[in-house]
């Protein structure tokens, strides 16, 4: 489904992606954990092309782009079969939360207002906010903004989901509401890569973990495999580390 090659990205003299490989399978959740600075985002920025790597091949279903090589149109083509949910949300402050939704499909796929209005609704109610349609942004939770960012993304119907630490900037309790939504569309059977530092997430809703540090993937495994009988001793290390920053936290 999803097929990098090589991908490289550099920002200023500092080469953040170092030569990435990295192949999905329709219907694969991936996990994509590491410390921080470590490429994360840039990786999944670099997917859909929000961000252009140096170098590479980028493949999403049966389109296969070089960077260097693409032409805008392609490109648009390429970023149609993705949706991106955003650390931040990022949602229009002064457009009430059915017009968030109904925004991408309304300004980028072209489709008539009545008909994404009832796709709109659909994925809100699917993130069990369908009482809220005319609520601004600023009138609701964190989470519940999340939520729309999810909806926002699934209304798109894209071939591939990319989320980029979704609830880091929750609390832990709004976080899990969202991690339940997030177990659900896994189900559904959509590709999704998720950057994220729930390693319970990690562990428990997605079929793969992918580990990178400082540029590159150092393992890419099962979660059973990355968590419990890792083969590379710098996963083995973070995964101590992390254990152990959970075990201080809960002193
Ligand atoms: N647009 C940019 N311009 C310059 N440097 C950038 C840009 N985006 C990211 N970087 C740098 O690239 C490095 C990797 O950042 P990235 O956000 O991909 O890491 P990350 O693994 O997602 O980290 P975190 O876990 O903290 O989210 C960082 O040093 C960051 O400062
Ligand atoms: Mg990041």
């Amino acid at each position: 489904m999803i097929e990098l090659a090589n991908i490289e990205k550099s920002f200023g003299d500092k080469k953040i992606l170092k030569g990435i490989n990295l192949s999905v399978d329709e219907g694969d959740v991936v996990a994509l954990i590491g410390p921080s600075e470590t490429g994360k985002t840039t990786l999944l920025r670099t997917i859909n092309f929000l961000e252009k790597a140096d170098k590479g091949t980028i493949q999403i279903a049966d389109q296969v782009l070089d960077v260097n090589q693409a032409k805008e149109s392609e490109i648009i083509d390429l970023r149609g079969k993705t949706a991106m949910v955003f650390q931040n949300y990022s949602l229009f402050k002064n457009k009430t939360l059915l017009e968030n939704v109904m925004e991408g499909l309304v300004i980028v796929q072209g489709i008539d207002k009545s008909e994404a209005e009832s796709i709109a609704k659909a994925e809100i109610e699917r993130v069990g906010l369908g009482h809220k349609l005319d609520a601004y942004p600023k009138e609701i939770s964190g989470g519940q903004q999340q939520r729309i960012g999810i909806a926002r993304a699934l209304a798109l119907k894209p071939q591939v989901l990319l989320l980029d630490e979704p609830t880091s900037s929750l609390d832990p309790e709004t976080s899990v509401e969202v991690l339940k939504i997030l177990k659900e569309v896994a189900k559904s059977g959509i590709t999704m890569i998720i950057a994220t530092h729930e390693m319970a997430f990690a562990e428990n809703v997605s079929n793969r973990v992918v580990f990178m540090e400082d540029g590159y993937i150092i393992e890419d495994g099962s979660p059973d495999q990355i968590f419990n009988h890792a083969h590379e001793q710098r996963t083995i290390d973070f995964v101590q580390e992390i254990s152990r920053d959970i075990f201080e936290e809960g002193e």
